[in-house]
């Protein structure tokens, strides 16, 4: 069997698959799509970031005989376009690979907001010494959290916020009762906790389903002092809305990793509106990401050639 791998992981791969099983073949490809070795009878394609779908179409064409794809990235809506879906290729995602690191970053936008740091900041920058009487400092300690996306990166949000004592309620496709949250809904009732919540919190997919979930009704009906967080995908916001939301009042903040557009374009209003956090999506890396994926790549390739069911296997027709 032959595997098709991205050029960065070779020195990592090499050792590991060669231990699992010497008779594997394997070519390479570097972000640029150029090949080391010949992908035309290559089964298996594991790639790395920097996945443009020109380039993902390129690497395909050019290895008509894969079955599975393994792809590091979480969300594959950039990846199931109308021409991939014509090819029968199993997908694979990352879901699992970025939830601690995002957890970690959705406690930093909640406590970021709370504990007025941008304004501590301006305090330090201008040399001024102002009790904490006179700053709007929350507690996050009794606050409701809803969650919209209760898989594996909303449920370590909800182990870390249930530890600072926040009440946790949370969406799913498909409700069931989830470990670190005090209440489970479905996709037609998360709209009726909304005025309940003092932080939202977009952890979904961006599916046929998900795209603009946040409107402007979703806005008008959250609390005036709640605070939205996007680490999902930008689409899954109306950004027009949310923008009139943030000037107006509808809402008292958001901290944003996510946008329709990206890189984020210069003169989008999202970089200088006072109560917005923009961060570079950059929420879901950390320096354990790339051991993380080889490890989920090997134990699928494993079950692979053993004909076990794989993890993470993509519903094509969900979009997640
Ligand atoms: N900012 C970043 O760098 C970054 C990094 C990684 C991922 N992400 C984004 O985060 C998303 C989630 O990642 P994950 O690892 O948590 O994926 P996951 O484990 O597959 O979880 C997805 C969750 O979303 C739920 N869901 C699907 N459609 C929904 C809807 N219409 N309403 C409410 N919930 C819905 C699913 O419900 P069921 O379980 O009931 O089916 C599941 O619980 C990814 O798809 C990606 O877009 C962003």
């Amino acid at each position: 069997m032959k595997l098709l791998l991205p050029t960065e992981f070779a020195p990592d791969l090499e050792p590991k698959l060669s231990q699992l099983d010497p008779d594997l073949q394997v070519a390479w490809v570097d972000i640029n799509g150029k090949f080391e070795g010949d992908p035309s009878d290559a089964e298996v394609y594991l790639n790395w970031f920097y996945l443009k779908p020109d380039l993902l179409q390129q690497v395909l064409a050019a290895a008509p005989q894969i079955r599975w794809h393994q792809t590091p990235s979480a969300g594959v809506n950039h990846i199931l376009t109308p021409t991939y879906l014509e090819r029968d290729i199993m997908l694979t995602n990352g879901a699992g690979t970025f939830a601690i690191p995002i957890a970690e970053f959705v406690l930093t936008y909640i406590l970021f907001h709370a504990k007025t740091i941008p304004q501590l900041l301006e305090l330090q920058a201008s040399h001024t010494w102002k009790r904490s009487i006179q700053l709007p400092l929350q507690e996050v300690w009794g606050k409701t959290l809803l969650i919209l996306g209760a898989g594996s990166i909303g449920q370590e949000i909800a182990k870390r916020a249930s530890a600072f004592g926040m009440h946790v309620w949370g969406s799913r496709r498909h409700p069931q009762p989830t470990p670190g949250f005090e209440r489970i809904v479905g996709t037609d009732e998360w709209r009726s906790l909304l005025p309940e919540a003092d932080y939202v919190v977009l952890a979904t997919p961006l599916t046929p389903e998900t795209r603009n979930l946040i409107d402007a009704t979703a806005l008008q009906a959250m609390r005036p002092s709640a605070y939205l967080i996007n680490i999902a995908r930008g689409a899954v916001v109306d950004e027009a809305a949310l923008i009139t939301a943030l000037k107006e009042g509808w809402i008292a903040g958001a901290g944003l990793d996510t946008f329709h557009t990206e890189p984020l374009p210069h003169e989008s209003p999202f970089w200088s509106l006072p109560n917005v956090f923009v961060t570079p999506h950059c929420s879901g890396f950390s320096a354990r990401i790339a051991e993380r994926t080889i490890a989920l790549f090997l134990d699928n390739l494993i079950r692979y050639q053993s004909s076990q069911p794989l993890r993470n296997v993509v519903d094509k027709t969900a979009g997640y």
